[in-house]
């Protein structure tokens, strides 16, 4: 994505996660904002596929997992009966860049529990900026501490006040050792001391730099060398997903030497395709009526679908960013964030998840005895943390393949334990685009669609067996799954370890 071009929906990203200013008046804004967004010709520049080719940075990790011990997080409820760690892994010494990490053990015997890296995706619209945007492309950019780990599987949960943290009953340490990288570098506390590399990031350097990441954190934390070993994440990670896990097999392969134990890979509402997705979003809004006949006609008329975007096209996608009015598209049915001041009072409403989350981990996140805590921010960056970087952004972003798919299909025969999943009511990489990308990859159906039941009886979503893929659903759940479905998440995700289909 040399010339970035991203999602008119990631306008209304910025207006859930992102920047601090008061809700309502930004609704304002991005009305007015949207109907001058500017496009560009040349954002059709087609993606080439990647090589991971790199010499590997190891560094000595004597000592350095005892200093990342995190003894308790200020405002924790109690005691944790499990360990945490936080800090840094330098992934190139030359120009200081290191990757910053949150590490939780599972609750009960961590040495015969699989290591499980989550790694969120991004996309940070620059709301202010009226940067190219079309609808349903995504790019890099936000943080698996703020979103994975304090907003969906992670332990703890911040509480309205900004200070203090609930239990996440269902926080996925209870069947994993969960790992957290905020990447690439520039996002969260992430790093680089040569700012001019935060121009130089693409798809190929974050998988390298997380392979790095990973070779020497195994080096920090050896008990987990040879360890069963699981990628998980969600939206972009499709991109980052497939590609480390690639990166990891080839390497595997030039050593001899299995070095990572990668046994299975799981992304939800994974953005896969970028025409794909495109397609999938107009009709996801048309089937679940957020847009007229008229205007989705107008879509399927004057698209292609193929990276180009002409003049008629663009009307027609703005016209349905129009008709489909300012909601939330990571849960279509979820109610907006008004005022991170004034909790809102939830009883009744579709859904029972705080829709000004977001504000509490940054206010939390930002508090320097949280910082000191978890061994964050050591050198004083000049930023903020904050959820969506500023800094990588899809703007400035160099390199990303327009389709995944060949990336899957290469894991596939690879042999490893390839889940895709899906929230249904998703509306930035909804469950049509999954199914699309399916349709393309054309594998033989091995079991077929059928409901999956989660611990309370019912229905947590459906699920299809394909030879070397598994997709499943999940129902009711938005593009961060486990924040809207917590209960059925944990089922999915507990099934995928096992390598069993989710029950019946
Ligand atoms: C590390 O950074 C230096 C200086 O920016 C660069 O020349 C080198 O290629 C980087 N090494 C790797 C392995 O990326
Ligand atoms: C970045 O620079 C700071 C200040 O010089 C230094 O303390 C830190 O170790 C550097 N980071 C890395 C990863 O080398
Ligand atoms: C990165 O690029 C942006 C614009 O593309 C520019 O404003 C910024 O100064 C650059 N940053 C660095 C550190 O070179
Ligand atoms: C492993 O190496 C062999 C021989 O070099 C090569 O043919 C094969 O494609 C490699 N597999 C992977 C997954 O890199
Ligand atoms: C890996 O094995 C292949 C085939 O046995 C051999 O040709 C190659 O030299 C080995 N590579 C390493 C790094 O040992
Ligand atoms: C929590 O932080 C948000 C900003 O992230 C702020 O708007 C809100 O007023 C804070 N709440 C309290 C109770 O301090
Ligand atoms: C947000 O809520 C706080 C606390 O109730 C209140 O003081 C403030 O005026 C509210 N802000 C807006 C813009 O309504
Ligand atoms: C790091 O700490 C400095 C103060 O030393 C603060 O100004 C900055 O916002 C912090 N940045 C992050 C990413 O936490």
């Amino acid at each position: 994505m040399s010339r970035e071009v991203l999602a008119l929906q990631l306008f209304f990203l910025v207006l859930v996660h992102g920047a601090l200013a008061d809700q309502a008046a930004r609704v304002v804004e991005f009305s007015r904002s949207r109907m001058e967004m500017q496009y560009d010709e040349q954002d059709a520049a087609k993606h080439t596929s990647q090589h991971v080719n790199h010499q590997l940075y190891m560094s000595s990790q004597d000592g350095l997992k005892e200093a990342d011990k995190v003894s308790e997080l200020p405002g924790q409820p109690s005691r944790a009966d499990f360990d945490q760690y936080a800090g840094y892994v330098t992934v190139n010494a030359t120009s200081g860049k290191a990757l910053f990490y949150y590490f939780v053990e599972a609750v009960q015997d961590p040495s015969t529990k699989p290591l499980v890296l989550w790694l969120n995706g991004g996309l940070a619209c620059d709301f202010y900026s009226k940067r190219k945007c079309y609808l349903g492309i995504l790019g890099p950019g936000c943080s698996s501490l703020g979103d994975g780990a304090m907003l969906e599987i992670g332990p703890f949960f911040v509480n309205s006040d900004n200070r203090t943290l609930s239990i996440n009953r269902y926080a996925w340490n209870n069947v994993a050792n969960m790992l957290f990288i905020e990447s690439p570098a520039g996002v969260g506390f992430s790093y680089s001391n040569a700012t001019s590399e935060y121009n130089n990031t693409g798809d190929r350097s974050t998988t390298a730099d997380a392979y790095t990441f990973l070779t020497n954190w195994l080096e920090r934390f050896p008990e987990y060398k040879g360890r069963d070993f699981f990628i998980t994440g969600e939206s972009y990670g499709g991109h980052y997903i497939p590609q480390l896990a690639n990166a990891i097999l080839s390497n595997n392969n030039i050593t001899n030497a299995t070095i990572i134990n990668l046994k299975g890979v799981a992304i939800g509402n994974a953005y896969l395709d970028d025409s794909t997705n495109t397609r999938a979003t107009i009709d996801y809004y048309w089937t679940h009526a957020l847009i007229s006949k008229e205007t989705h006609l107008a879509v399927q008329q004057h698209c292609s679908f193929d990276g180009t975007y002409m003049a008629q096209c663009r009307n027609a996608l703005a016209a349905a960013e129009n008709e489909k009015g300012v909601i939330d598209p990571y849960n279509i049915y979820a109610p907006l964030c008004w005022n991170a001041s004034d909790p809102q009072q939830l009883h009744g409403l579709a859904i029972n998840v705080d829709p000004c989350s977001r504000y509490y981990i940054d206010s939390y996140l930002n508090r320097p005895e949280v910082q000191r805590a978890l061994h964050a921010n050591a050198t004083g960056l000049k930023q903020p943390w904050s959820d969506c970087s500023n800094i990588i952004t899809p703007e400035n972003w160099k390199d990303a393949p327009m389709s995944m798919l060949p990336s899957i299909q290469e894991l596939i025969s690879s042999g490893v334990s390839t889940w895709l999943y899906s929230g249904d009511i998703d509306a930035v990489c909804p469950v049509t685009s999954t199914l699309y990308s399916l349709d393309i990859l054309e594998l033989p159906i091995s079991s077929f669609w059928r409901p999956w039941y989660s611990d309370d009886n019912e229905v947590g979503g459906y699920v299809v067996g394909y030879k070397g893929l598994v997709f499943a659903t999940v129902r009711e759940a938005g593009h961060m799954v486990p924040t809207y479905q917590p209960q059925r998440a944990l089922t999915l995700f507990s099934s995928f370890l096992q390598g069993t289909l989710p029950p019946e």
